[in-house]
């Protein structure tokens, strides 16, 4: 079974994943022996921190062993490989693998010649399912809830993977709505869009964040995404639009902020410690759901 993107995820899948990593949280030492002599490769052609090593550390807590690979560099993609026929060769090697890549649909591309389930780790602009996943158990353990809420995204959503992802993911509940804050040349596709609003989801584009605010049960925040700018100054342009102070965000009690990381501009240190702050523990939440996601393919 591959895990490409957040559409072939269901509200059952959804809660299987968070039942299973809210287990995992309570009772890790459990679990340390159930992925015994099973290998997880991960194949990074972009960089990454929390994705790479939460996946790796999640399959060593499971008594699973790794192969690895970061920025492609040091593979044969450098001289010139085709994703077929790595995939080809890896499915000989491991027993599942997890595929970051800069281009979109590449994980599908990828999954077509391997013999052996894929796990998206991020392709271009498009899809992160498991930062979806980790995301929704994350708002699942601080609102209690998945429905009803109102998640204000933030910064790049033109080319965020995640905030479409995980848009995807709350889509599927009834009663959200989706507020999408964005300079108009980081402004979420029509394509997306209309996706989004085809399953029923209230969405509303704008590029003012502070009238929103009172409002928000979720602050998702994102990075300006350098990479995927076509020119230097667009970015310079944009790089930090929105910046979350504390002074912004403190009177509202009860609100969520998130953000995938890493951040750069777009959340002053002076938040860190505030309860509403949720990031640092986002990343955390990561290697439960990881885990769990492991153990449903590979268990
Ligand atoms: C994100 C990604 O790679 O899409 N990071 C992550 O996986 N936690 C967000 C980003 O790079 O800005």
């Amino acid at each position: 079974m591959n895990l490409l993107t957040s559409q072939q995820i269901t509200v059952e899948k959804i809660e299987t994943i968070c039942n299973l990593a809210f287990e995992i949280e309570r009772n890790a030492k459990n679990f340390n022996s159930r992925l015994d002599g099973k290998i997880l490769a991960t194949l990074f052609f972009e960089p990454s921190t929390r994705t790479r090593f939460s996946f790796e550390s999640a399959m060593q807590r499971l008594g699973g062993k790794i192969l690895t690979l970061e920025q492609g560099a040091s593979s044969s993609a450098s001289k010139g490989e085709t994703l077929a026929d790595t995939a080809r060769i890896m499915s000989a090697y491991a027993d599942a693998v997890v595929i970051r890549h800069p281009q979109v649909g590449s994980a599908e591309e990828f999954a077509k010649y391997s013999q052996i389930p894929v796990i998206n780790g991020g392709d271009g602009s498009n899809q992160h399912p498991t930062q979806a996943l980790t995301d929704i158990f994350t708002i699942r353990k601080e609102k209690g809830r998945l429905d009803n809420l109102k998640i204000v995204f933030v910064g790049d959503i033109k080319h965020s993977r995640t905030v479409f992802a995980l848009a995807q993911l709350l889509s599927m509940y009834p009663n959200n709505e989706f507020h999408f804050i964005a300079h108009n040349s980081c402004q979420i596709s029509d394509e997306k869009l209309e996706i989004l609003q085809k399953t029923g989801a209230k969405c509303f584009k704008s590029d003012v964040l502070d009238d929103i605010l009172p409002n928000a049960d979720v602050l998702y925040v994102t990075r300006t995404q350098k990479e995927r700018f076509s020119s230097e100054s667009e970015y310079e342009a944009v790089k930090d639009r929105y910046i979350i102070t504390k002074e912004m965000v403190e009177k509202f009690a009860d609100l969520v902020i998130m953000h995938p990381l890493p951040r750069i501009y777009e959340i002053l240190p002076e938040v860190d410690d505030l309860p509403q702050a949720k990031y640092f523990q986002q990343a955390r939440n990561a290697v439960f759901v990881r885990m769990a996601i492991l153990l449903d393919i590979l268990g």
